[in-house]
């Protein structure tokens, strides 16, 4: 499989062969860096939105393979202050860089920033739509810390509405014949287009807004963040930000290995008395962005296959 050149800017652009052979190159760099695999090439970090793991673990990546990172952080003190429109931000990186990872508020802009380029996009996160690279990371957490991603019960918990990270795994997960725990009160449950998709997939999936419901049934219980940023009415946000809180009591009533993730930040959603328990995955998840991150950019820049 040739992924040179390849744009990652939505999970369903991928098919399940693709998203396992992703994998299968995650574990084998983990097993045995190369370090001067980037040597000569640059990688464009264009951040519109706050990042910490998604930013830092690119540089990280990128410059522990021997390639290097320009960039901006924070947009305010780029051009687009001047009113340069994102297509031309994008043709002026090009000419700059080797690869482009953006990450930018509006949906959609992912895919905009890569009909712009001719050279290779990631998706660093476009609004509440997708974060594919974060779901890759996703799925290599479930089969390291599960053995396997195939038929496993995963609940989703918290801004089902807003969160993008879930968007993208939900998608994911429908090749693995997963059953899907939706919890969420009903203002932020997953938008119904996920649904229909489900639904013509034959997926099995249940609604609650009961966060203890099904808490026995899990196998992977994947918390998120209620995502103030995305609100247009900031008392909405008040009402639903501390609605659930995973802690040691709703521990003591599911199976012994299941696993907690959390694409992180997190705010209230889990206690820090969770994270010394077997069942916090939440660091590891977020360490496993470096494999991930590394193996993306050596197969979009052509240097594995
Ligand atoms: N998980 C994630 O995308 O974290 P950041 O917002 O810190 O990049």
């Amino acid at each position: 499989m040739d992924f040179k050149n390849r744009d990652i800017i939505s999970i369903n652009d991928f098919s399940k062969e693709e998203l396992l052979h992703i994998l299968k190159v995650v574990k084998q760099i983990e097993n045995k860096p190369k370090n001067n695999l980037l040597k000569g090439k640059l990688l464009a970090t264009l951040f519109f939105e706050p990042s910490t793991r998604t930013r830092l673990s690119f540089i990280s990546a990128m410059e522990q393979l021997g390639g290097e990172v320009l960039g901006f952080a924070d947009s305010e003190s780029t051009s687009r202050q001047k009113g340069e429109s994102l297509w031309d931000t994008i043709r002026m990186t090009e000419q700059y860089a080797d690869a482009i990872i953006i990450r930018h508020p509006l949906e959609g802009s992912g895919r905009l920033a890569a009909e712009a380029a001719s050279i290779p996009v990631i998706n660093g996160g476009d609004g509440s739509n997708q974060h594919p690279t974060q779901t890759i990371l996703d799925m290599y957490t479930i089969l390291k810390t599960k053995g396997k991603l195939e038929n496993l019960h995963v609940g989703f918990v918290g801004d089902l509405k807003y969160g993008r990270t879930v968007h993208s795994l939900v998608m994911a997960l429908s090749h693995f014949s997963p059953t899907f725990y939706f919890i969420a009160p009903d203002a932020l449950q997953i938008p119904e287009s996920y649904l229909d998709e489900l639904f013509q997939k034959k997926i099995e999936y249940n609604k609650t807004s009961d966060l203890t419901r099904f808490s026995r049934e899990l196998d992977i219980l994947y918390v998120t963040r209620i995502q103030k940023e995305r609100f247009p009415d900031p008392l909405e946000y008040e009402k639903f930000k501390d609605v659930y809180t995973i802690n040691k009591s709703f521990l003591q009533n599911v199976k012994k290995d299941l696993k907690i993730m959390h694409p992180l930040p997190r705010v209230s959603e889990i206690d820090k008395s969770v994270d010394a328990t077997q069942h916090a995955a939440y660091f590891e998840q977020a360490a496993f962005g470096i494999p991930v991150r590394k193996a993306l950019l050596a197969l979009v820049l052509g240097k594995v296959k």
